[in-house]
Order: C-alpha cells, then sequence, then structure tokens
C-alpha cells in the first residue's frame, strides 16, 4: 500500500496503460481518477472514471477545480492521454500534425499550468509524463508524434526545476516505453512489430502492466530522490 491516502489522477485511464496505471495505483492505496474522453472499458475498486478531453482548456480548469473541491488535494498525476496519426512527412496534412501535437504535448500543459502549482502549493507530489522510445530516437512515419514525445521530456525537466525551485518536493519524471501491446499499435503492421521485437534485449513486445509498476515506483516515496529523469522502459531496445 505505497500510495495509501493518495489522490491520483490518471489522463488516458479508460484503456491499454492508462488503465493499468490505475488500476495499479488503487491496489497501492490510493484514490484514482481516471480522466478519459471515453468511458472506462473496465471496473475497478477506488477507480472512477470522469470524462474530460485534454485538449479542452477550459473542461480541464473545471476538472482541476472539481478534482480538488471532491477530494481535496492532487498528489499525484500521470499524463499518460495519447494518440498517433502517423504518415510520412511529404503528405502528413496540418490536421494531423495539430491534433497530435494538441493531445500529446499542449493536453499536458493544460493540466500542469493547474496541478504543478497546487502540489508545490500542497507541499509536494510527483507529475510522471509518458513519453515514448519514439521521442528518444524518433521514428520513420512519426514527425507529429516524435515531437510531441520529445517535447514531453523537456517538459519534465523544466518542471522538475520550476515546482521545487522553492524546496518543495514536486517531482517531475518521464516514463519512455518501447512497444507496449495495445489498441495504439492497431495501425502498425504485424511484421514491423515482430521487428520491433527482435530489436529489445529481451526478444518481445512489452506488457501494460510492466509500464505500471514502474509508474506505481515513481509515484511512491520509494523514489523520493528521482527527479527530471526519463525511464528507458523498452526491454533493452538499441542498447
Ligand atoms: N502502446 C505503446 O506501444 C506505447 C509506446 C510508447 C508510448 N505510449 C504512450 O502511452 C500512452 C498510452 O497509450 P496506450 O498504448 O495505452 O494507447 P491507447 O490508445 O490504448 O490508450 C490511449 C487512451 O488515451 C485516451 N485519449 C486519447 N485522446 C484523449 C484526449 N484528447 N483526452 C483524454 N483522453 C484521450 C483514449 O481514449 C485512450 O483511452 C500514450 O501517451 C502513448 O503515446 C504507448
Amino acid at each position: 500500500m505505497k500510495l495509501k491516502n493518495k489522490v491520483a489522477v490518471v489522463t488516458g485511464g479508460a484503456q491499454g496503460i492508462g488503465a493499468e496505471i490505475a488500476k495499479k495505483f488503487a491496489n497501492e492505496g490510493a484514490t484514482v481518477i481516471a480522466a478519459d474522453m471515453n468511458e472506462l472499458k473496465y471496473e475497478a475498486d477506488n477507480v472512477h472514471g470522469y470524462e474530460l478531453n485534454v485538449t479542452d482548456v477550459k473542461k480541464c480548469k473545471a476538472f482541476f477545480d472539481d478534482i480538488v473541491e471532491s477530494y481535496g488535494k492532487i498528489d499525484i498525476l500521470v499524463n499518460n492521454a495519447g494518440i498517433t496519426r502517423d504518415a510520412m512527412t511529404r503528405k502528413m496534412t496540418d490536421e494531423q500534425w495539430n491534433l497530435v501535437l494538441d493531445v500529446n504535448l499542449k493536453g499536458v500543459f493544460n493540466l500542469v499550468r493547474h496541478i504543478g502549482p497546487h502540489m508545490e502549493k500542497n507541499g509536494g507530489g510527483s507529475i510522471i509524463n509518458i513519453s515514448s522510445v519514439v521521442g528518444v530516437f524518433g521514428n520513420i512515419g512519426q514527425a507529429n508524434y516524435s515531437a510531441s514525445k520529445a517535447g514531453i521530456l523537456g517538459l519534465t525537466k523544466t518542471w522538475a526545476k520550476e515546482f521545487a525551485r522553492k524546496g518543495v518536493p514536486v517531482r517531475v519524471n518521464a516514463i519512455a516505453p518501447g512497444y507496449v501491446m495495445t489498441e495504439i499499435l492497431q495501425t502498425v503492421p504485424d511484421d514491423l512489430l515482430d521487428k520491433f521485437a527482435a530489436m529489445t534485449m529481451l526478444k518481445r513486445l512489452g506488457e501494460p502492466e510492466e509500464i505500471a509498476s514502474v509508474a506505481s515506483f515513481l509515484a511512491s516515496g520509494d523514489a523520493s530522490y528521482i527527479t527530471g529523469q526519463t525511464l528507458n522502459v523498452n526491454g533493452g531496445m538499441r542498447l
């Protein structure tokens, strides 16, 4: 029960990696708000669904106010909501570019601009940003996605400095998952997934639970001296 009495917000918590993080946090004793555009695809004790599109600036503020009023505080924020709209750069539309940047990068800012200062005022907290192996190394056909996920790494370091500047322990870290079996990979051809699996030292893709356990570690007191870091959770891809 490493997260006992903690209030955690997990964006994109309706399915996939976010769902596993929400369930893991609840198992560790947290009260979890899984904020997503869609309804939760599961039921779990102490995981509460909340309809939120992270691109909606006004609703993000209203969400923050509502959660603090209902639960008293936010101790943990996992910025996990994310999408892909893949295309080679020469064919990428403005719509594809803007949508991915709006959800994956601006959506993170829309919440942290409220929740970061709240944690600072409240005496501490842990923010975990879900980046990607693609944000670290780049990938053909994913200019928009790689830009958004690399941007998250810059935000992570900036916020680790900004919210702790008065000596308050607000820790901000990123997780850069490798390829993990969820719906987001549905558009990736099987032969490419096999290739990605072969590129790892462990010769397989990841499971959402393997990202959730790292998020749980970073959220907990076990990671009390870790901030501004990116944990690559990718089975040793590209060592
Ligand atoms: N699966 C992978 O291989 C992989 C690898 C690296 C990083 N990631 C990242 O992990 C995160 C979770 O991805 P996943 O694999 O679980 O994908 P997923 O598609 O299964 O889940 C994404 C969730 O985000 C929600 N979402 C999308 N747009 C939203 C918005 N505007 N507002 C609120 N919620 C929104 C979706 O409804 C969905 O529940 C994403 O940020 C993704 O980029 C995934």
